[in-house]
């Protein structure tokens, strides 16, 4: 039986296995083409077939050989990675091996962001050089005040986010040294650094408010709430049990493998992009109402429906395709997202010190009903990271405008893992998906007098 060859698909078999247990012995997937009769024995590595293994199999010479149709990506794995496992089954996140629940419970945003950057926890002094460098480099260029002023007040704050973040790219040219690991290192910290200086500004610019600097003696978090909430008071200080529901929020939103915006960085990036218009990108996919911007969705989802006894109309309009249930379902996760239920638990920690938002129980009514109605049970339709979150970022003073912000800050950690793991991944190459042509044939071009 033809072994499979570690540097590719094995020739065609003409010898096929001679009983099917041989077959199963293998980890090889036996494929016979019933236009041309012959087979083809593809190695199986970790769970999947390699797609250019297809490409042997053709009719005749001139045949360009098969290949994998998979629109959105549904069933294709686009890399290897150890950054982030989800088993969408069971409700599991860990971001390099550790549950999201005991970093929740146990760790900081920026301990996060180390992990997943680096791969390890950081040590006592790892740590606190990493928190003084990402300390001192969280000022901006003031030409971002500048330009932030010639966007009408009401602009949406992600479009002023997506911009900034591309802006910086034109004030570190350098960073375009992509493959140079120390300039790969100084521009992660720039961005992690200056995500919510930038969120805050642009915060600052929708409500008219003076823009306000950073405070390197407040952490990350605390530092976040000052810029954005300080007014007169000359020493600001964040409120403890805000500031920790800000870290518990921002870890849980630091990444989670390859969604919608962690592609648009990897592939954006593979182009050799810099890592800021590589993350504007990102930004920008993470603003859909899919993604990213469902949790901004889900307020005005549920300031629509307004009251609990409205809530079964809402539901059949689900059914009927009229309305969706936003912060509900997921690609992956087919149970219960184990990032929801997290901030599900906060919200009452938040509450006990903001006020409860009114729309809490509108929220947990809905989420009671559906997870009954046959329609979401039938479709395996959850509470995932966002059906919680904004009420309360909405309790902490958030306009719904910014929800989607509140994602990114933390999230551009993720994003700039992904982008690092893609450049150094030998596997890599730029992005570039082929597709099945279904337009016209060749014809020839017609004069706009014998148009119709
Ligand atoms: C995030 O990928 C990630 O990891 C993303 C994220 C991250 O951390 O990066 O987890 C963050 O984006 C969370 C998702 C936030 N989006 C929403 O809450 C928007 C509402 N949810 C959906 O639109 C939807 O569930 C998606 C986009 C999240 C997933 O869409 P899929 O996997 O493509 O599923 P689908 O649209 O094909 O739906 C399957 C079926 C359809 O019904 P049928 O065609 O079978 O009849 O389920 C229905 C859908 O109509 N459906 C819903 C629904 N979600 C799916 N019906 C009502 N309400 C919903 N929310």
């Amino acid at each position: 039986m033809g072994e499979p060859s570690p540097h590719g698909p094995s020739p065609p078999l003409h010898n096929p296995p001679s009983t099917p247990l041989e077959a199963q012995m293998a980890d090889t997937l036996t494929i016979t083409d019933n236009r041309t009769g012959t087979q083809y024995e593809l190695p199986i590595k970790d769970g999947t077939i390699s797609a250019i293994d297809l490409r042997q199999i053709k009719t005749d010479s001139d045949d360009f050989g098969l290949l994998s149709y998979d629109p959105a990506y549904k069933n294709t794995a686009s890399c290897r990675s150890a950054i982030t496992m989800i088993d969408g089954d069971k409700g599991i996140l860990r971001y390099r091996g550790y549950p999201i629940e005991q970093l929740a419970e146990n760790s900081t945003f920026l301990e996060v962001a180390y992990l997943l950057l680096n791969g390890e926890l950081p040590n006592a002094g790892e740590l606190s050089k990493w928190e003084n460098e990402i300390t001192h480099h969280t000022f901006v260029h003031e030409y971002v005040i500048r330009a932030m002023d010639g966007f009408l007040h009401d602009a949406h704050m992600m479009g002023k986010l997506v911009t900034f973040i591309a802006t910086l790219s034109t004030f570190y040219p350098k960073s375009k040294a992509v493959r140079d690991k120390a300039t790969r290192d100084e521009h992660i910290v720039k961005i992690i650094a200056k995500m919510p200086t930038l969120a805050a500004w642009c915060f600052r610019h929708s409500t008219g408010r003076p823009y306000l600097y950073p405070d390197n003696s407040l952490s990350y978090c605390g530092n976040f709430l000052n810029m954005l909430f300080r007014m007169g008071e000359q020493n600001y200080k964040p409120n403890p049990i805000l500031e920790r529901a800000l870290n518990v929020l921002f870890i849980l939103h630091a990444d989670h493998e390859q969604n919608c915006s962690a592609s648009a960085a990897r592939a954006v990036g593979s182009s050799e992009a810099d890592p800021y218009v590589s993350l504007a990108a990102a930004a920008a996919a993470l603003y859909g109402p899919l993604h990213g911007g469902a949790n901004e969705a889900v307020l005005r989802m549920l300031r629509e429906i307004g009251d609990v006894k409205n809530i079964p109309s809402f539901i059949d309009g689900c059914k009927n395709g009229d309305k969706r249930l936003m912060g509900f379902g997921h690609r992956v996760y087919k149970n219960y997202d184990p990032r929801a239920k997290i901030i599900k638990d906060l919200a009452h920690e938040v509450f006990a010190v903001t006020g409860k938002n009114p729309l809490l129980d509108i929220a947990l009514e809905l989420e009671k009903i559906a997870l009954s109605d046959e329609y979401f049970v039938k479709r395996k339709l959850y509470p995932n990271v966002d059906f919680y979150s904004g009420l309360i970022y909405q309790a902490m003073g958030f306009p719904v405008e910014m929800f989607p912000v509140l994602f990114a800050i933390p999230r551009s950690v993720g994003w700039l893992a992904q982008w690092q793991e893609m450049l150094d991944d030998p596997e890599q190459k730029i992005a570039r998906p082929r597709q099945v042509y279904i337009g016209a044939d060749e014809r020839d071009y017609v004069p706009m007098d014998k148009r119709g």
